[in-house]
């Protein structure tokens, strides 16, 4: 029996995903190196700070906690001059559908992300208050794969853990959510969300009745 949907928010329902790799690849380049795109699937659901050790590690650069201070504000700025652009035509396609059946259906619905802009990019696309709880990097200590974000949001929702399906295009969000003891719904492609109990490729073409029967079947 499911009762609680837990969303991830940078590349489930905005593609702010693809803004935060670009923001970073720049501060990357003014070090003088640049990243992959795979590196950068190791980014995702991580931290500002962590992140932004993962890069300086990859580019063997050593910098003081004060520099690396100033760099993280630096590449923050650069991303939200890329999430300042945002309207609610950013929202991903099939995420509003998606949404609205989720309400008819009477599920409770819970944003878990690590970011502290999480509020900001809500409030961009139009999507403040449209969740029962809101869970961003604000209220936790540990980034993803640390089960703590989905945890909390389950725990201000009332729903048990094994009555969750978090929804994630991050493989630190997929371990987070397995973790956590939650049904892992992967956005994305298998082959990079290989630890998620189930994969589709974006919200578009899958309807609430489609996964919670896909559920129940997995779940036998
Ligand atoms: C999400 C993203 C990460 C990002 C983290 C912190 O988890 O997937 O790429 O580093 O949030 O975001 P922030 O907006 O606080 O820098
Ligand atoms: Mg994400």
């Amino acid at each position: 029996m499911i009762n609680a949907f837990l969303f991830d928010l940078d590349g489930v329902l905005v593609d702010t995903a693809g803004f935060h790799y670009q923001a970073w690849r720049r501060m990357a380049n003014s070090l003088g190196f640049d990243f992959t795109h795979e590196f950068n699937e190791t980014l995702k659901g991580v931290s500002r700070m962590d992140s932004l050790n993962r890069i300086l590690d990859l580019g063997r650069v050593k910098l003081s906690e004060e520099q690396k201070l100033i760099l993280a504000a630096q590449k923050n700025s650069w991303y939200l001059e890329l999430v300042n652009q945002m309207t609610p035509a950013d929202i991903l396609p099939g995420v509003n559908a998606f949404l609205e059946q989720t309400k008819r259906a009477g599920i409770r619905t819970a944003l878990g992300s690590v970011s502290k802009n999480a509020p900001l990019i809500l409030e961009r696309v139009g999507m403040t208050g449209l969740f029962d709880a809101v869970i961003d990097g604000t209220k936790i200590t540990n980034s993803k794969p640390d089960p703590e974000v989905f945890l909390k949001g389950a725990d201000e929702l009332n729903v048990p853990a094994a009555q969750c399906i978090v929804f994630e295009d991050a493989v630190a969000g997929i371990e987070a959510a397995k973790r956590a003891g939650m049904f892992a719904l992967g956005i994305g492609t298998p082959d990079v969300l290989t630890e998620a109990d189930l994969v589709v490729p974006s919200l578009e073409h899958l309807t609430v009745a489609e996964l919670l029967a896909a559920v129940d079947k997995a779940q036998g």
